[in-house]
């Protein structure tokens, strides 16, 4: 038992000493012989192969042998096609080795452009250009520069605009020193903060001696005023000094809005637009007075009541309608109405299922609540489709560009969203009476502008 410990031992020490010194496994060790009793072959390794050295005692006859491990491939890269900016270049690996001949290509990056950027300015009104070239290569970009636009300093009023006659404003260009010049619309009515008191005599109060004064000096009676206090006579800057100078100091003096204009019956005067037109009220509807006559107003500021209720189109939209419809037909078009007018109650069932359908918020942008829609008016109507691509057909763009001759207008513009409250209507109509829509068609504006209107819902 011990004998078979002790050779098992000596087995396990062998293989140990074997691998530790590389000898070939199935090899034994060296023997004991000294190495002058060595005969040693020697196998050189290669790239890819191993070598050995083997070991011949002549005193024992042992043979043993030790691995060389194989050496790899020592490779040495040479460009063999350089890159330029935009193409690949290629290296080729070849080892070094003698004898080996082992080679591999691989690719290398293009350099990519070495810009340099000069430019041609550009000006307020004229492009520039931008050009980059590469210094390596004939590679060449040009790339064109918007004009600057001018930089201009604020309006700045050189004439101011007054109730007789338009002003002007102008501005320059800190660049390049243009000069614009803008008119100021004359003022169209006398704001009560710049109204002179109606103290034509100037004694400390607007009393009937004021009006009997200003009377006078209509009629050419010398009261002994200096020019400057007949300037002050002339209230409303109009026409010099005349009864309506007058009437203007008497209605301070009883308390009452100097401009107030006369009315026809049952209207009442509210108030003035922005541009200075009358805003009147029967009936609990909102018209704008002026030399076109009486407008009658629903939008989203102004309302209808629920009682108005003119049951169809008016006969002179009806009329007008039909004149427009004969010139479109002799134009080789048809214009047909498909929705006309809409009861406050129609509009109320209408809205309310665009509410159910899109919102409140979406619905209020192409319907109108009730109470507030044109339709109820008997003076506005739908025309063949309501999309708004309707507006770029031959019909669409006919009716466009025609409809003022025969009193109507689009009424709800493209690029007029934030002021008449509504998306584009090429189809919606509006009847207005020839004058004021030719008027209105030629001044480019829509009617809230163009009469100093707001549309906007107060709840
Ligand atoms: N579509 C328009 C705004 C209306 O509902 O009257
Ligand atoms: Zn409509």
């Amino acid at each position: 038992m011990k004998r078979i410990l002790s050779v098992l031992l000596c087995c396990a020490l062998a293989f140990s000493v074997c691998c530790a010194f590389g000898y070939a496994a199935d090899a034994q060790g060296p023997c004991a012989h000294g190495e002058e009793y060595w005969d040693v072959v020697r196998t050189e390794p290669t790239c890819l192969n191993d070598g050995n050295i083997g070991y011949t005692c002549r005193e024992c006859g042992s043979t043993w042998s030790e691995t060389l491990e194989k050496l790899g491939h020592a490779y040495v890269g040479q460009v063999d096609t350089p890159s330029t900016c935009t193409k690949r270049g290629k290296t080729v690996y070849t080892c070094s080795r003698p004898g080996c001949g082992a080679s591999y290509t691989d690719s290398i990056d293009p350099l990519g452009h070495d810009i340099t950027e000069s430019q041609i300015p550009p000006t307020c009104t004229e492009g520039g250009q931008l050009v980059k070239t590469c210094s390596r290569c004939d590679y060449i970009k040009t790339v064109p520069l918007d004009p600057l636009g001018h930089a201009f300093s604020d309006w700045v009023e050189i004439v101011p605009a007054t109730y007789r006659a338009a002003g002007k404003q102008s501005r320059i260009c800190s660049r390049c020193k243009t000069v614009e010049e803008l008119s100021i619309p004359q003022l169209s009515h006398i704001p009560a903060a710049y109204c002179p008191t109606g103290d034509a005599n100037m004694d400390g109060s607007v009393t009937a001696a004021d009006a009997r004064l200003i009377l006078r000096l209509a009629i050419g009676f010398d009261d002994g005023l200096d020019a400057e206090q007949q300037q002050m006579a002339d209230f409303d800057e109009r026409d010099g000094i005349t009864a309506a100078d007058a009437r203007y100091a008497l209605r301070v003096s009883v308390g009452l809005d100097p401009y107030a204009p006369t009315l026809a019956a049952g209207y009442t005067f509210k108030g003035y637009t922005s541009k200075g037109y009358v805003l009147a009220e029967k009936d609990g509807i909102t018209y704008v007075v002026s030399s076109y006559g009486y407008t009658m107003i629903a939008n989203k500021t102004y309302s209808l009541p629920s009682s108005y209720a003119p049951g169809g189109l008016t006969a002179e939209c009806s009329a007008a309608l039909s004149r427009l419809q004969n010139a479109a037909s002799a134009n080789g078009y048809s214009i047909y109405e498909i929705s006309g007018y809409r009861s406050y109650w129609l509009q109320n069932d209408l809205y309310n299922r665009y509410v159910a359908a899109d919102g409140k918020a979406a619905a209020d942008t192409y319907s109108a609540r009730p109470g507030h829609s044109e339709h109820q008016t008997g003076l506005a109507l739908d025309v063949n489709s309501l999309s708004s691509s309707f507006g770029n057909t031959a019909t669409g763009r006919w009716l466009a560009a025609n409809a003022h001759k025969y009193g109507f207008v689009i009424r709800y513009q493209k690029n007029k969203e934030s002021v008449t409250g509504y998306i584009y209507e090429p189809w919606h109509i509006r009847y207005l009476g020839v004058e004021l829509a030719t008027d209105l068609y030629n001044s480019g504006l829509c009617l809230e502008e163009f009469f100093g209107i707001t549309s906007a819902y107060s709840y």
